[in-house]
């Protein structure tokens, strides 16, 4: 017999090398606090069912205690000769109170410990994504309240397009993280279902009772069927999806931060406590962590791909390869985590260039569509308005002439129907705050905005 808690049909050991590479511990030892709750509240089933001696189960419960004493305090080794971290917790449990440990693992599998272990610490952790995922967004409704009349070029192609407000822009980015806000809570319903009690995958021919055991552990339902139990990673997955979704948005956000924060736009300034220096430029200062975010979010799609492949070939219902499902997930937290933390950080703290922003929307023809709306209103079909300003437009770059510098006289050239009552409508302010339809960046509708963002950030 090989001395492993499965050893009883093997011979020989297999290399030290095979070990290590067969070993999760360095991995799942994070999920250490779930594997002891999960096993406690199966103890005390097994006891409340009969299936051992109550005074047995008080006895293992007790013993799980102590472990998570001593793992708090410091005093445990976990050793990669015993593979995982159930079989550590339970090698300790069995140093701890003898032969009886041995009768923890009645009716269940390390099949749907590992699940029930990986559901817990999902589970355990959504409502922190979520907590923070809401911070930031109160610190971005700030922002975009101060905001909601600084006037900024909005873009598309990356060339101006039509002025907006500063405030407007950051709201995009609150009806994003809202979505992801969704996300993960929707993701909380399959990280809340509880494998435990589907053994290796067909159940169990000892009375246990899932639905107690589910309750102690804080899960809201139970797997129907226990091959599911077993097989599925689905809440992983999503976990991964919902995480890949936010990061891709702080991307774009990144990307922004980038370009508003150089010199050539000069938006924004970044805290010191945000950016950092270059070794050899000392005049430098640069956006490190927006550029990281943008780097770390293909990690991050990187750890989904990962898992998804690590399932797409997998017979029902546990496989080995499952064994490398913890890791990306268990990264991608982390850096979600920090990366939030960093985002609400380096908003909270920047300084908006509101005069760069507010004259880089006078100096440029964004005023264009005014102009053609203008002639809209006074008869004019918008192809035929569209065609005239289009004209004008190129006047204007021939000549280094904005349109509202224009002369009247020039204007009129171009149409009849042009009057001095123009000049109010080309002013950046004036499009802004015309545009109140339902969304738009008029002042007034940015308001109704940030109320509705700042109603729901504070829902649930
Ligand atoms: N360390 C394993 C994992 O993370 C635990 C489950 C092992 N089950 C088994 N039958 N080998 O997936």
């Amino acid at each position: 017999m090989v001395e492993k808690l499965w050893g009883g049909r093997f011979t020989e050991s297999g290399s030290k090398r095979a070990q290590k590479y067969g070993a999760s511990i360095n991995v799942d030892q994070q999920m250490i606090q779930e594997d002891i709750q999960a096993s406690i509240a199966h103890a005390l089933m097994l006891g409340r069912q009969g299936i051992i001696d109550d005074a047995d189960a008080r006895q293992i419960v007790a013993g799980l205690h102590e472990i998570w004493a001593d793992f708090s305090a410091n005093k445990v080794t976990l050793k990669v000769a015993h593979e995982d971290v159930h079989m550590n917790v339970e090698v300790l449990l069995t140093e701890k109170i003898g032969a009886t440990a041995g009768k923890l693992h009645t009716a269940r599998s390390r099949n749907d410990q590992v699940a029930t272990d990986f559901h817990l610490w999902v589970a355990k952790r959504l409502p922190d994504v979520i907590g923070a995922i809401k911070r930031f967004q109160k610190t971005l409704l700030n922002l975009a309240e101060v905001h909601e009349a600084t006037l900024m070029p909005g873009y598309t192609h990356l060339q101006h397009a039509q002025p907006v407000t500063f405030g407007y822009h950051l709201l995009a980015y609150v009806g994003m993280l809202q979505r992801d806000v969704e996300r993960f809570e929707f993701n909380i319903k399959h990280a809340n279902l509880s494998p435990l009690g589907a053994a290796a995958l067909a159940g169990t021919t000892f009375p246990i009772d899932r639905e107690s055991v589910a309750a102690a552990l804080g899960f809201d339902a139970i797997y129907h069927n226990a091959m599911d139990a077993v097989s599925d990673r689905d809440f992983a997955v999503e976990f991964l999806q919902s995480t890949s979704l936010l990061m891709m948005h702080l991307s774009r956000m990144s990307e922004e931060i980038i370009l508003w924060s150089s010199h050539e736009f000069n938006f924004v300034t970044l805290s010191d406590a945000y950016a950092t220096g270059s070794s050899i430029m000392p005049q430098k200062k640069n956006a490190d962590f927006a550029e990281l975010t943008r780097g770390k979010t293909g990690r991050v799609y990187g750890d989904l791909i990962g898992l998804l492949t690590v399932m797409k070939g997998l017979p029902l219902a546990y496989n080995k390869d499952m064994q490398e499902d913890k890791r990306g997930v268990f990264e991608a937290y982390d850096t979600l985590m920090d990366a939030l933390y960093i985002f609400n950080g380096m908003f909270a703290t920047l300084t908006v260039n509101q005069q760069t922003m507010t004259e880089s929307t006078h100096d440029d023809f964004s005023n264009a569509t005014e102009l053609a709306d203008y002639l809209v209103t006074k008869g004019l079909p918008f192809r035929d308005a569209h065609a005239i300003v289009g004209q004008l437009v190129l006047l204007g770059i021939q000549t280094g002439v904005n349109l509202q510098e224009m002369s009247l006289a020039d204007l009129q050239q171009a149409s009849h129907l042009i009057d001095s009552d123009v000049f109010d409508v080309l002013r950046p302010m004036t499009a802004v705050n015309r545009r109140t339809s339902f969304g738009g960046t008029a002042v007034s509708e940015v308001h109704n905005q940030i109320k509705y963002y700042q109603e729901k950030v504070e829902e649930g």
